[in-house]
């Protein structure tokens, strides 16, 4: 790990510090995770952007900040002496990932596409089921709305994926979240 990804992880674990539920230093650290796990298998994709922006990726979350134009990620990279066209391409590839900005749009850059895919595959899975149900629990919302949940959103995401590695994860990952609900109807009944 260089010294810049290290001192990043510090960065977003204070950014985050207090955050609970869905988006929180831990929900970066596995994007970063999968981010890289998919990189191994892009040899073109430039894997320092990939980690920075994976990392940051909720830096400027609307949701959460403030921020205008990155302002988080930007002046903490600045900061760090990264140079300013990385520091572009770090921006680019995190503003393509969003999903309330980018609607439907896929991100230009191949590492924008690896940090979208390994953010959509925190929501898919175990750790995506746990995630959902925090987040219901938090927001006060009945469980079947939570499911209701899986079925406009989540059961959705493994078509949209960019990368064949992100694909096969996000399989696995879909056919659990299947199982899931398959065995929450059987003892539930209807959801
Ligand atoms: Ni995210």
């Amino acid at each position: 790990m260089t010294p810049i990804i290290r001192s990043t992880i510090t960065y977003i674990e204070d950014l985050f510090r207090g955050n609970a539920g869905g988006h929180d230093a831990a929900h970066s650290l596995r994007v970063y995770r999968n981010a890289m796990r998919i990189a191994e298998k892009e040899p073109e994709a430039d894997q320092e952007i990939v980690a920075l922006a994976a990392l940051l990726h909720d830096a400027d979350d609307h949701k959460l900040f403030h921020t205008e134009n990155n302002a988080n990620t930007r002046s903490f990279l600045e900061e760090n002496r990264v140079p300013e066209d990385m520091i572009n391409q770090i921006c680019t590839a995190i503003n393509a990932v969003s999903f309330s900005r980018n609607r439907g749009k896929i991100p230009s850059t191949l590492e924008g596409k690896i940090v979208q895919d390994a953010d959509r595959l925190d929501a898919l899975g175990a750790i995506g089921i746990a995630r959902t149900f925090a987040y219901g629990g938090e927001h006060g919302r009945p469980l079947q709305e939570s499911v209701q949940h899986f079925h406009d959103k989540l059961l959705l995401l493994k078509d949209s994926m960019n990368t064949e590695t992100g694909r096969q994860l996000a399989e696995q990952r879909h056919t659990f979240l299947e199982s899931f609900l398959r065995e929450l109807r059987e003892e539930i009944g209807d959801c």
